[in-house]
């Protein structure tokens, strides 16, 4: 079957990209790409500024960075803002992240960071409990909110002369909420802005604030947020791509690299116990046992779907899966990850691997969101529009369409990122199947 596709228009003028959420993640990327920008810093871990990407066949030796392949848009053109219901501008917040170093990294574009100052947050504690902020937006009902936030997005977009806008959601992670009536299409789910209704969480408010702009959203936490019918039918509606959800970082971002290799060899696996420290302000509202249980459900589901235990159950059947995550406030950013894993081998001898992961979780983040801000542009410019599944790469719990499952194995995500690059811009797609360089001369006719 052919698809039919649109050649990405240019990356012209400015993008603009705006963060709900200026917290560690947040000033973590916005300072890392003013840094870049001024030479003063590396953006390692982003495919969009270092990766390349192989053309045809391997004796062509055609393998552009991926940044010279697509039209997406380069550092200078990034302008910022963000939402916060705590009032620190990037500067004070990135202090208190304590990511980066006061010296090195932040002193020397303290002005360009304290310029960042967050916009009124729409924010009710109910849905994070263990924060408070002051910088909220004024009245309570959800619909003027939204119009607030619409308002936000417009002005930004004129005050800064921007071509195009991304949103990319680095807000806390919010209560755990099932999909229910009021998520399921969008009559419903607007009677239920206008109605209040506690279903709708604040995270479901920008989204839905983006996707009336015609700005690209993606979600970096594993609230629901656009992730449902409702919001699925506006971003088709209104041909807008979309990501989520839960940036793939630390821990999970190993596990998806590790089991892949069991599976691939067909060891067994009988149990897999994962456990974290953290100290920083994430940390300390995933103590808050109902947003832990929206990160575990977003955590606990990887292993299930690379493993597909239905398929082989003599191997994976029933293994035993626990996550934990401790708040620790010595650790600050600097988490510790610990994986304890029993394998399975020839004759079903047992074996163990220990993992101890001495993880900074947001400069791992951090290149995520460029990637994903500049991936969603690019995606946008070349006429795609709902769940951009290419994107899963960098995503912990993918937003997949309905009767597939979400695909976690982070080298299928690679093959995956890179051949719809490939198709987008008319490109053959690698098949890894080589047999071609092995026939001869007279095979080859
Ligand atoms: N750090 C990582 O590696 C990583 C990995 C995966 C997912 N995440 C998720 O990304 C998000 C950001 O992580 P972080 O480490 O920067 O956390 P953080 O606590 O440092 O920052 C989150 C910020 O969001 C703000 N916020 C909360 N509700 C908001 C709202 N309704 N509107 C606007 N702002 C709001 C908070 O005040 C806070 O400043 C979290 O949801 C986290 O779970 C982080």
């Amino acid at each position: 079957m052919s698809i039919p596709r649109t050649e990405p228009a240019p990356a012209n003028g400015k993008l603009g990209v705006l963060l709900p959420g200026l917290g560690a993640v947040s000033t973590t990327f916005i300072a890392g790409v003013e840094l870049a920008r001024r030479g003063l810093g590396r953006p390692i871990g982003s495919l969009t500024q270092l990766a390349t990407i192989r053309l045809g066949k391997r004796s062509e030796g055609r393998t552009p960075k991926i940044k010279d392949f697509v039209p997406i848009a380069g550092l200078d053109d990034l302008v910022f803002s963000a939402w916060d219901p705590i009032p620190d501008d990037a500067y004070a917040s990135a202090l208190k992240a304590g990511v980066l170093d006061r010296h090195t990294h932040l002193d020397p574009i303290a002005g360009f960071l304290r310029s960042i100052q967050p916009m009124p947050a729409a924010f009710d504690q109910r849905y994070v409990k263990r924060l408070q902020g002051a910088n909220v937006i004024p009245g309570r009902s959800k619909r003027e909110w939204t119009e607030a936030l619409r308002g936000d997005i417009r002005r930004f977009k004129s005050e800064h002369d921007c071509d195009r806008v991304v949103m990319v959601w680095c807000g806390s992670t919010e209560v755990f909420i099932k999909q229910g009536a009021a998520h399921q299409d969008l009559g419903a789910f607007e009677a239920a802005i206008d109605a209040n209704d506690d279903s709708i969480a604040p995270s479901m408010l920008y989204a839905y604030a983006a996707l009336q702009e015609g700005v690209p959203y993606a979600n970096g936490a594993p609230n629901l947020s656009v992730d449902f019918p409702a919001l699925l039918q506006l971003a088709q509606q209104n041909g807008i791509p979309i990501a989520g959800k839960d940036f793939k970082t630390g821990q999970t971002l190993m596990k998806t690299i590790i089991a892949p290799g069991f599976k691939a060899r067909m060891l067994g696996l009988d149990g897999w116990f994962s456990t974290n420290i953290l100290g920083n302000r994430d940390g300390a509202v995933l103590d808050d046992p109902e947003s832990f249980r929206t990160k575990e459900e977003s955590k606990l589901s990887v292993l299930e779907y690379i493993l597909q235990p239905d398929l082989y159950p003599e191997l994976y059947k029933d293994y035993y899966h626990k996550v934990r995550i401790n708040y620790y406030p010595p650790r600050g950013d600097q988490k510790e990850g610990w994986d304890n894993i029993d394998i399975r081998g020839w004759l079903d001898y047992r074996m163990q691997i220990k993992v101890d992961f001495l993880c900074r979780d947001s400069i791992l983040a951090a290149p995520i969101v460029l990637d994903l801000a500049l991936f969603l542009d690019l995606a946008g410019r070349a006429g795609m529009h709902g769940i951009q599944e290419w994107l899963s790469f960098y995503l912990k719990s993918p937003m997949h369409a309905a009767g597939i499952y979400p695909e976690h194995d982070l080298f299928i995500q690679h093959t995956k990122l890179k051949n719809t690059l490939r198709w987008m811009m008319g490109e053959e797609q690698i098949t890894h199947l080589g047999v071609e360089y092995y026939l001869t001369p007279a095979e080859v006719g």
